[in-house]
C-alpha cells in the first residue's frame, strides 16, 4: 500500500496514510514520512495500535529520544512522559502557546505524541506555523527582529512558587522533579532558520520566552506581547482532533502548539516523546 498525505489546514499539518507504525518499515516509507512532516510541519497516523517501545522505537528513527529534567518520565521508559489528565482535574500540561523545551540550550527538535484515552469531545491540540508567522510580518518588522536575541527558561510553566508544589508533591497524575532545569536559562535567536529546510521562522513563545536581549523591559514586554497575538492568529494555525490510536509528529522548530483544555469531565492520556534537537541558529 502506498503512502498518501492529505493536508489538514493551509497553513501546516497533513494526514499521513498508508503506513502501519507497528510492523518494520523500509528506508523509503521514513523518508517519505519525514519529507510529509518537514513539508507540513505536523502530520499524523490514525490507528496505530502502538506500545510504549514501539513508539520510541519509532521516534528513534528520527533521533535520539530524551528525557525531560523536570517533568517524570515513565517508571522503565524514562524518556516518555505519560500525559494523564484523570476527570475532574484541570488539564494544565501544555494548555498555552509553546514549542516543547525551548529553555533548554539544544530545544527537542521533534515531539511524537500518541493519544490512549481521549474525551468524547475536546481535548483537542492547536499547532501554529511559526514560518507563515514570520512570513507575514512587515519586511522593517523582520528587519528589526532578525539580529534580536530573546531569553527562556521553564521558570513560569514549573516554578513551583508559581505554579503551587502539587506536582512536586505527587498529588497530580503527571508529577515533577525539582532541580536547576526550573530556573536555568537559554538565550536563543527571535528568528530561527530550520537547519534542514532553510526556512526562517518566528521563534519566541508566551509559556517560556521570558525577555528580549538589550531592549527595555517594557519594550521587550509590548513587543513579545504583539508577537504571541500575531503568532496565535487563525490564519496560520491548524486543529487535530484526537482519536484513540492517533499519533502526531510535529516539528518544534518551526511550528508551535497548545493543548485545549476544555474537557473537564473527561479523561485524557497521552503519551509523549521527544527528540533531542540543536541550537537555534
Ligand atoms: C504538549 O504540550 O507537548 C502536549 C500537547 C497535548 O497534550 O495536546
Amino acid at each position: 500500500m502506498g503512502i498518501s498525505v492529505v493536508p489538514l489546514a493551509g497553513a501546516l499539518g497533513a494526514e499521513v496514510r498508508g503506513v502501519d507504525v507497528s510492523r518494520p518499515q523500509g528506508d523509503a516509507t521514513f523518508a517519505a514520512l519525514y519529507r510529509a512532516f518537514l513539508d507540513h510541519g505536523v502530520v499524523y497516523l490514525r490507528d496505530q495500535p502502538l506500545p510504549r517501545e514501539a513508539q520510541l522505537a519509532f521516534a528513534r528513527h528520527f533521533g535520539t529520544p530524551e528525557v525531560h529534567p523536570i517533568v517524570d518520565g515513565m517508571a522503565g521508559n524514562p524518556e516518555v512522559i505519560r500525559i494523564a489528565k484523570p476527570p475532574g482535574e484541570r488539564a494544565f500540561f501544555g494548555t498555552a502557546w509553546h514549542t516543547d523545551n525551548s529553555f533548554l540550550p539544544k530545544p527537542s527538535s521533534i515531539t511524537f505524541l500518541y493519544a490512549d484515552a481521549v474525551p468524547p469531545v475536546g481535548g483537542d491540540t492547536l499547532f501554529a506555523s511559526m514560518e507563515r508567522a514570520w512570513a507575514a510580518l512587515s519586511e522593517p518588522m523582520r528587519r528589526f527582529l532578525a539580529p534580536l536575541r530573546a531569553v527562556h527558561s521553564a521558570s513560569s510553566a514549573y516554578d513551583p512558587g508559581v505554579t503551587g508544589d502539587a506536582k512536586y508533591r505527587g498529588e497530580t497524575a503527571i508529577t515533577y522533579t525539582l532541580s536547576d532545569a526550573v530556573y536555568a536559562k537559554a538565550e536563543h535567536p527571535v528568528m530561527r532558520t530550520h537547519p534542514e529546510t532553510g526556512r526562517p521562522s518566528l521563534y519566541v513563545n508566551a509559556t517560556f520566552t521570558q525577555f528580549v536581549v538589550g531592549l527595555a523591559r517594557a519594550e521587550s514586554d509590548a513587543l513579545l506581547a504583539m508577537l504571541y497575538d500575531h503568532a496565535a492568529r487563525p490564519d496560520f494555525t491548524c486543529r487535530l482532533r484526537w482519536e484513540p490510536g492517533t499519533l502526531a509528529m510535529w516539528d518544534n522548530r518551526c511550528v508551535q502548539h497548545y493543548a485545549v483544555d476544555d474537557y473537564e469531565r473527561f479523561e485524557r492520556v497521552m503519551y509523549r516523546v521527544t527528540i533531542e534537537g540543536e541550537a537555534p541558529a
